[in-house]
């Protein structure tokens, strides 16, 4: 059963290269036109990145992740740049995921009330004008402006209902009113697009943005000369921010059994395929299948089935991370985590297997990421020749799977050097930006706020 699924799961360089083609071509193909391929290919309306000067009091909102995220952030201008960022961190109660869109957003509102309640007064803005935040939203979201957008579809587990097809900013204001809170969301934008924006306002050739944590996606500096579904939007810069929402790729990934079976388990069966097979949520998951099958036709664990092991998502990308990093000589952390968090007694010869299993679907899932980071940077390079891989190109990348899991981490590297070369990697920078979302977030408020800011 190993064997199969290392078969199954091998990315040698044809597959990494027809991966990096194939999300190229549907680049271009979601380009065209809505619905012309599965990337949504969506127009962000940021025209124009930070660049240094902005100024004043904002706020920012971070939904979609692990955690929910409320920040202030005091923008300094030119001179003394981010002056303070302050934050308060909550884990995303799991009833939330699949209550009722009024109750979600009445989450989000109250975390924000009690964090702008702390402030005591101490932040005053001139009378008549309301605080002003930037919404990340990190779900696929069409937008009708910076500030305003349809919720398309939920992704990563989450089964709200109610919110789909609405304006996710106006299911915030409706929550925010109920609890008498006076703000307003200037920017609405993917946690991709934040994360560009907070990365280049410390470094202008920042030119994507990656985010590998529960989900993944992609966006990237557009120019609308090369986006024939325009649709009447006119951006001055001649640019734009493209938020491919590249989870739904689905183009010649070498998929298995186990993939197969947790997609129809799914509560979106058929979608976000490429998310499925290299994000933080699903991984453990698929290690979890595997060894159900080993475990039920290959006794790997002995004559018994381990009976906690059959519970769906029992185990989790950081248990896979954590297996991965023991280095001693029998294993016992990969032991300590199998008995603690599936109950499985194991010897060293299953131990082994384990950690197999792991690295199978870690290095599948890290080298698919990184052919799809060269596909964003080859559409990019022909159409303008020379200037993606004959400059300095930066690409910045967040999210807990990216920041934690080093090995798979190693693997994305290793991917993307491989399949352009150690001359064309020169140029590119591929790096942590940590948390730079909640200040692009506040950036991009700014860069759209209502009132002038020269204080
Ligand atoms: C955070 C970013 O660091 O990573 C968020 O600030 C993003 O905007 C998140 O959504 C994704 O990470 P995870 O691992 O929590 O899904
Ligand atoms: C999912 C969402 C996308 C988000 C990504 C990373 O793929 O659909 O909008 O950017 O997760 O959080």
């Amino acid at each position: 059963i190993l064997k199969k699924l290392q078969r199954e799961c091998a990315t040698p360089l044809p597959v990494l290269r027809h991966v990096a083609d194939a999300m190229a071509a549907d680049m271009r193909a979601g380009l065209a036109a809505d619905g012309g391929s599965d990337l949504k290919m969506i127009l962000s309306y940021v025209d124009s990145l930070p660049r240094g000067n902005e100024k004043g009091l904002f706020y920012a909102l971070d939904l979609g992740g692990t955690n929910f995220r409320v920040l202030r952030v005091q923008l300094g201008g030119e001179e003394d740049r981010v002056v303070a960022t302050e934050f308060d961190q909550v884990t995303i109660p799991q009833e939330l995921m699949f209550g009722t869109s009024e109750k979600l957003f009445d989450f989000i509102a109250s975390g924000l009330g009690k964090f702008s309640n702390k402030e005591g007064g101490k932040f005053h803005l001139p009378p008549g004008r309301k605080r002003e935040i930037g919404f990340t939203f990190s779900f696929p979201v069409k937008q009708i402006s910076i500030d305003s957008g349809i919720l398309i579809k939920w992704t990563k587990g989450f089964a709200v209902s109610g919110t789909a097809g609405k304006d996710v900013v106006a299911c915030l204001n409706e929550a925010m009113e109920r609890r008498g809170l006076d703000m307003r969301v200037s920017a609405l934008v993917n946690d991709t697009v934040a994360t560009l924006a907070g990365a280049r306002y410390w470094d202008n050739d920042v030119m994507v943005a990656v985010i590998l944590g529960t989900g993944t996606n992609a966006c990237y500096v557009e120019r609308t000369d090369a986006i024939p579904k325009l649709d009447g939007h006119v951006s001055t810069s001649g640019r734009t921010i493209i938020n491919t929402e590249w989870g739904a790729f689905s183009n010649g990934l070498p998929l298995t059994e186990f993939d197969r079976e947790m997609d129809a388990a799914s509560i979106n069966p058929g979608e976000q395929i490429y998310e499925k097979t290299i994000s933080g949520m699903y991984l453990g998951e698929i290690v979890r299948r595997a060894l159900v099958k080993m475990a039920v036709e290959g006794a790997l664990f002995g004559k018994s089935i381990p009976h906690k092991l059959l519970t769906p998502f029992l185990l989790r990308t950081p248990d896979l991370c954590a297996m991965q990093k023991d280095e001693s000589d029998d294993l016992q952390k990969v032991g300590s985590v199998l008995y603690d968090v599936a109950g499985v007694e194991s010897n060293l010869g299953a131990r082994k297997v384990v950690v197999e299993v792991c690295d199978t679907i870690t290095k599948r899932g890290g080298r698919l990421a990184g052919a799809g980071i060269v596909g964003i940077l080859q559409k990019m390079e022909e159409d303008s020749k020379g200037l993606i891989f004959g400059k300095r190109t930066v690409v910045a990348m967040d999210g807990g799977l990216y920041e934690k899991y080093s090995q798979y981490r190693g693997y994305m590297h290793g991917a993307v050097t491989e399949l352009l070369g150690t001359e064309l990697s020169r140029n590119l920078v591929i790096e942590h930006s940590k948390d730079g979302s909640g200040i692009g977030a506040a950036l991009l408020a700014a860069a759209n706020s209502n009132y002038e800011h020269d204080f």
